[in-house]
Formats: structure tokens, sequence, C-alpha cells
């Protein structure tokens, strides 16, 4: 049932402040992170150098988020890889390393095969999915669910904002585990804690978002930017883009334009940076001023406290300013609406994309 949307996309995306609400639901107590499914692995989670990340498609781009996050907040390595990859790749990990798979669906083939692998090497394997009694959840030593309720849509929208939180929440925990607890977690807790209402903020500017994204629908190429937490957003903005509206998208950290493909910009190939008034925003500027040297068009995705990007930007849409880590959160449902409504206004069935399924469970 779609309850009145015009699609279940659109109703998963405006479902997102209730389903952040569901997935932080008891797993916040005093001020600290409660998971008590991964007790098990509180002394791997202390001491391990490394933590594995293995996911496919937006899930890896949430993993993506994770690392910039955590390693951001303590001295644990983050490798995030593609399951695709991972799966054949030399094994070169033991029975002390915790392997995290991510997979909203929990089906996910190569997700499932590296699973399998680790699991022969004796590694501990923590799954995150959506999806109750799902083959990952059977299959894993331990499982963190998101919560969400059901993602009928091809194209995920809650199930990445709620992995994102999920994994925040794991990623505190960790920090704590680790003894690298500090004030700037204790104000991270507070802001997962107002996401719901903050993210409601954000779609009550879905109107803007939609008159911005019908200004680009005849494009047909995009190049998404971002640096630090904003690259993965950026990925994410171009997977959904492309995938619903087939508008050939792309996307680059910010740094990596000059080393090739800034050759590509011009009148007819627009922008869209993930720039919030952050610790990176004076880069991202300069990003954007090179763009436009090109005489590309510019869309920005900013916060509100971000004054002078009116000065580059064609168009601006923006979020409440907020926790600079949160901002990957409340961004998601911008990028998640303008490639909504540009493929609607195409003409394409966003629930449904062409030779797509839900669920990837071959090679
Ligand atoms: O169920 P999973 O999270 O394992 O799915 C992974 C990808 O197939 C999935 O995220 C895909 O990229 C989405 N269709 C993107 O919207």
């Amino acid at each position: 049932q779609k309850s009145g949307y015009k699609h279940y996309m659109l109703k998963e995306i405006f479902e997102e402040p209730s389903c952040v609400a569901a997935t932080l639901s008891g797993r916040i107590k005093s001020a600290k992170v409660h998971l008590p499914e991964i007790e098990e692995l509180q002394d791997l989670l202390a001491s391990s150098k490394t933590l594995k990340v293995v996911a496919c498609g937006t899930s890896s781009y949430a993993a993506l988020s994770f690392k910039y996050f955590l390693e951001n907040l303590s001295d644990v390595c983050v490798d995030v890889e593609v399951s695709s990859e991972f799966r054949y790749k030399r094994p070169n990990f033991d029975e002390n390393t915790v392997l995290v798979a991510v997979s909203q669906s929990g089906e996910t083939a190569d997700t499932l095969e590296s699973v399998r692998l680790a699991k022969s090497k004796g590694a501990k394997v923590l799954a995150i999915t959506n999806v109750v009694g799902s083959t990952l959840m059977r299959e894993s030593d331990h499982t963190l669910l998101l919560n969400a309720g059901p993602e009928i849509s091809v194209a995920a929208t809650k199930s990445y904002v709620t992995q994102l939180v999920l994994l925040y929440l794991l990623g505190l925990k960790i920090v704590e585990l680790r003894d690298q607890w500090n004030e700037r977690c204790t104000k991270l807790i507070d802001s997962l804690l107002r996401l719901p209402e903050v993210l409601d903020a954000t779609l009550s500017r879905a109107e803007h978002i939609k008159e911005v994204a019908l200004k680009y629908k005849d494009f047909q190429h995009f190049m998404y930017i971002g640096r630090g937490l904003g690259y993965p957003t950026a990925l994410e903005g171009a997977l959904k883009l492309k995938e619903i509206s087939y508008i050939h998208a792309t996307a680059y950290p910010a740094g990596e334009l000059k080393h090739g493909p800034i050759a590509l910009l011009g009148p007819e190939f627009p922008v869209f940076a993930i720039a919030p008034f952050d610790a990176l925003y004076a880069k991202m500027k300069n990003n954007m001023i090179e763009c436009k040297a090109r005489k590309t068009k510019l869309v920005v995705l900013t916060s509100d406290d971000c004054e002078d990007v009116r000065e580059i930007a064609d168009d601006v849409l923006s979020v409440n300013s907020f926790s600079e880590q949160l901002y990957p959160v409340l961004m998601a449902p911008v990028i998640q609406l303008f490639a909504y409504y540009i493929a609607d206004a195409l003409g394409h069935d966003p629930d449904k994309p062409k030779n797509l399924a839900k669920s990837v469970t071959v090679e």
C-alpha cells in the first residue's frame, strides 16, 4: 500500500524519520550506546587493529561513511570492500577478525559468499540487515537489525538512512570499548536522538527540491563531488540518479577533479556538489569555483549556516545546520528526492527500474 504516495520510493523516503526512530529505539541508554547483540564481540572490537566491512551498492556507501566516521573518532582501521571483490581476494585475515556484512535484504549473493569465506577462516561475522530470518542473519554469528520495515522500491532509501544510523551507533560503541570516548561522542549521542525531528525538517523542503530537480531533468550527464563524509554521499547521489532516471551520473572525491574528470565538465555536464559548511568547506569551495570556470551548472547541497555558497551556485539545496558527522543522514533524503523527481518527470517508474531486481541473489 502506497498510502496515497505515487510510488513506494516516495513513501519510503517520507518514512525515514520514523524508521530512524525505530533504529534508535532502546539503543541509547544513559547517553551511551546499548547493543546487547554484540556483547560476545566486545573483546575483539576493543582490541582489533582492523575491522573489515563488506557490502554492495548503496549498502557499500553506508559502509564507506562508517569508515570515515569511525576512523575519525578512534584508532581502528576500517577496511571496506565491495563483496564481489572481497570474495575473490586472498583472505588475509584470521579468527581475530570481525567482518561486518551490511545488506538490507540479507540475500545478496556476493555478500553471502564473503561471509562464508570469512567464516571458513574463523572470522566472526556481524550482520547489519533489515530482514529478520534472512540468509545473512542465519549464517552470521551476530546481527543488528535496522528495524526499517519492508522496503519495496528497488531503490534503497530508508534502508540506507537506517544503515548509516545503526553503523554510527556501532561506531560509537567501538569507540567506548576502546576507551576513546570523549565530549564529541556525547554530543553525537545527543544529535542522534534529535535526528528524526531534523530529518522531518529536511523533508519539509521537498517542494523546493522538486523545483530544482525539474530544471535538470534534460541533462544527459551529472558529476557528483564531495570530500570527507561528503564523498560517500556523492557516490550514493550518483547511484540513485543513474539507477532510476537513467541519466549518466558519476562521482568523485572533489580533490580528484584535476586528475582527469574535470576534462569532462562544461555547460552540458552539470555538477552536484555535497558541500556542508564543515571543516572541508573551504576546499570544496575552491573545487566548485574550478567547476564554474568550466561554465558548468552547479547544484550545491549545503547546510543553512553556509552563507557564501549562493555566490557560486546556480541552485542551492540546504539542510539544517547540524553535527558535521551526521550530514550524510540529513542529506540522504535530498539526493534521493532529487533523483526521484527527475525519474518521475521523465516518465520512469522509480520503484522498478529497468534491468534491476530488489535483491541480487545471483552473481
Ligand atoms: O540488499 P543489499 O543491501 O545487499 O543490496 C545491495 C545493493 O544491491 C543495493 O543497495 C542496490 O545498490 C540498490 N538498488 C541501490 O538503490
